[in-house]
């Protein structure tokens, strides 16, 4: 990970070596940070950031749930995003991580929106997360927290201890990426990305209900495949649905659409990448590149 030279750290521009923070910061020792996952992307003509104004809203309200506020308005992390990157003379896919954690609050537990932050963007080249053939993957032991134990809704570090859990199995017993199952058993997500299951050219994916994090590119595929024609909705999935589904992928900022094409060394499908999956890869490809005049809404352009 390399990261650009200038960050943005409390309102103003700096190196990023400048941008600390002492050893007694509440986030260190409790998780209470929040963020946000942004891409960025160079057309070799532009530099275009996908659903800018959907993160940002996200990024905010993900504080709410614990009384953490963001002490900086929409506009102005907007502009310190398309600024960053202008200052970085960015001109390659990138990945952008806006953070706002509690700062100096002693062991206090108590959090309140009193409670000192800081907040800070940095961001950094980045291509494929994942092997866009398609990967393979697990069902974890564990399982995703739900609404009785922490807000599956909010981007929180504290709540990713659960997607490290997962990951470090998955990885341990070979498979490229995690699926977990909710407290109900149903399937949920996986770490770090959304999931989608396509039976009879009929696209599911499971309902927030499910524990799962509201994605955006999870909402961007719902979008885009029923404005391509596809039933797309919000069900209950089992885990035997998952074994006899004709394709499956993943969506997240960091994974775009990546294929899952076995599941418990369990061939999906014909255990290559699925002709719906390809279709949607394409078509968000395109979009997020700033090509498609029907969604470049999606996109803001920074130079
Ligand atoms: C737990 C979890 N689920 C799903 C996603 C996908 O969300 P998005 O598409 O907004 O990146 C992410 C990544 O942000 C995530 O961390």
């Amino acid at each position: 990970m390399n990261i650009s030279k200038i960050v943005w750290f409390n309102g103003k521009y700096v190196v990023k070596n400048k941008a600390t923070v002492p050893i007694t910061t509440h986030a260190i020792h409790y998780g209470t940070s929040v963020f946000e996952g942004i891409r960025a992307y160079w057309n070799y003509n532009n530099l275009y950031i996908f659903r800018l104004d959907d993160h940002i809203s996200r990024f905010r309200n993900s504080g709410k749930f614990y009384s953490i506020t963001l002490k900086f308005s929409n506009l102005e992390i907007k502009n310190a995003i398309i600024n960053l990157c202008i200052k970085n003379k960015m001109k390659n896919s990138c990945y952008i991580r806006p953070v706002y954690f509690i700062g100096d609050y002693g062991i206090n537990l108590h959090v309140t929106n009193k409670a000192p932050t800081h907040v800070g963007i940095f961001m950094f080249p980045m291509n494929d997360l994942f092997d866009k053939n398609g990967i393979t993957a697990c069902i974890s032991s564990w399982r995703k927290f739900d609404d009785s134990c922490l807000f599956p809704l909010a981007k929180m570090g504290g709540n990713y201890l659960n997607s490290i859990l997962a990951t470090q199995e998955s990885k341990r017993n070979g498979y490229d990426e995690a699926i977990l199952l909710d407290s109900q058993c149903n399937v949920s997500e996986s770490p770090g990305e959304n999931i989608f299951v396509i039976k009879n050219k009929c696209i599911t994916t499971p309902p927030l209900s499910s524990s799962a994090l509201d994605g955006i590119t999870r909402d961007s595929v719902i979008k885009l495949s029923r404005n391509m024609g596809y039933t797309t909705i919000e069900k209950k999935i089992t885990r035997s649905e998952l074994y006899l589904s004709d394709e499956i992928f993943l969506t997240g900022t960091a994974a775009e659409i990546t294929p899952i094409i076995k599941i418990d060394n369990q061939n999906i499908g014909d255990g290559k990448s699925g002709k719906i999956t390809k279709e949607l890869m394409s078509k968000y490809n395109k979009i997020t590149m700033g090509k498609d005049k029907k969604f470049y809404d999606w996109v803001t352009k920074v130079y």
